[in-house]
């Protein structure tokens, strides 16, 4: 009885310091590198673009350095260097000739993401053109729905929704991302979808989109700011959880193939949370208001640009997103190559 509470004795004293001495793996970058548990890879990356009417434009985002509105004649040469770099995927945002109270240029077969997707699969034709499919940048008030006796309304906004994924689909459109926030939205696209020969279209649904402060620069970029109110009224309050999960159980159930959590770096626990309760790909947006905090602190010499950029990342990754939207998809998959 003795001797053997004196092996577990032994095997506890073994089981710690100084037997176990964790920096013993951490001594050189070539041990680091081979216990890595999280690698980041330019292939989970999807890089936004902004594309205009216009020829010879390319005009930089103030509060986005190095991210640009773009016209058309300039982009196959922009997809080009994209497809270099490694990143497999775009997910295209617009800018309209004219906004209205209905957001028609959204859903016109010439609109400006439908002539940038036709433009795209033209010149780079393995390049995966992913469209963000929503309301706001085309509404004269900047909602993502129709407005009713001053809210947005539901129901008439899905049909309007439908179409627009439909004209991006025809155009040719890889995959149709919803980031609308209307209830019924994915049912209402994929029924649409099927109905019209794309049944084999994916959706990748923004299916966890909070109400965030963070979307401040993208609203320049997208020229898509609501003219009165805010978007609580559709999009999640940042403090809930349980209810995202609730967003993508409806997301999946009405066809969703791929799920967002969005923004990501003040939500990980919503994207570790969504990883482990669902077996779908999961896609994390890190949104303009997280680059553009780091791209700032980096010009006042702050941070360390390069070095936060890729913490960041491996943080969005480790969470457990499967693919990741970032506007420095272009800058970390340089560094990525320089480094092999
Ligand atoms: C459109 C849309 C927005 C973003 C993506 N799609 C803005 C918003 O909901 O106000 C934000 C992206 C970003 O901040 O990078 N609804």
């Amino acid at each position: 009885m003795q001797a053997r509470k004196n092996v577990v004795a032994d095997l506890s004293t073994s089981a710690g310091f100084p037997v176990q001495r964790l920096r013993r793996l951490r001594g050189s970058e070539t041990l680091r590198q081979m216990v890595r548990e999280t690698r980041l890879d330019s292939r989970d990356f999807v890089y936004p673009l902004f594309v205009m009417h216009g020829r010879d434009v390319k005009r930089e985002i103030a509060s986005m350095p190095g991210n640009y509105q773009w016209s058309l004649d300039l982009l196959p040469a922009e997809i080009e260097e994209i497809a270099k770099l490694g990143i497999p995927a775009v997910l295209l945002f617009g800018l309209p000739v004219a906004k209205d109270e209905v957001g028609s240029e959204a859903y016109d077969d010439h609109g400006i993401v439908q002539e940038a997707v036709r433009v795209i699969k033209k010149a780079v034709p393995e390049m995966l053109v992913v469209t963000d499919v929503c309301l706001c940048e085309y509404t004269s008030h900047g909602h993502c729905g129709v407005i009713k006796n001053g809210t947005v309304d539901n129901d008439p906004s899905l049909d309007l929704l439908a179409r627009t994924a439909l004209a991006h689909a025809r155009a040719g459109a890889d995959i149709v991302a919803p980031s609308d926030m209307m209830d019924g939205r994915v049912a209402a696209i994929r029924r649409v979808l099927d109905e019209s020969g794309l049944a084999g279209t994916p959706i990748m649904a923004y299916s966890a989109k909070y109400a965030s402060g963070f979307y401040g620069p993208f609203r320049e970029a997208a020229e898509s700011a609501p003219q009165f109110g805010d978007r609580r009224a559709y999009q999640m309050d940042p403090p809930n959880v349980r209810e995202a999960i609730r967003e993508v159980e409806l997301d999946v159930l009405e066809g969703a193939d791929i799920v967002m959590v969005k923004p990501a770096l003040a939500y990980l626990d919503v994207i570790k949370e969504v990883r482990q309760r669902f077996d779908l790909p999961v896609a994390a947006y890190n949104v303009s208001g997280e680059f553009s905090m780091v791209k700032a602190a980096a010009r006042l010499g702050w941070i360390d640009e390069k070095r936060i950029a890729q913490e960041i990342l491996t943080g969005i990754k480790r969470a457990g997103a499967d693919i990741i939207i970032t506007y420095h998809a272009k800058d970390i998959a340089k560094w990525l190559q320089a480094s092999e």
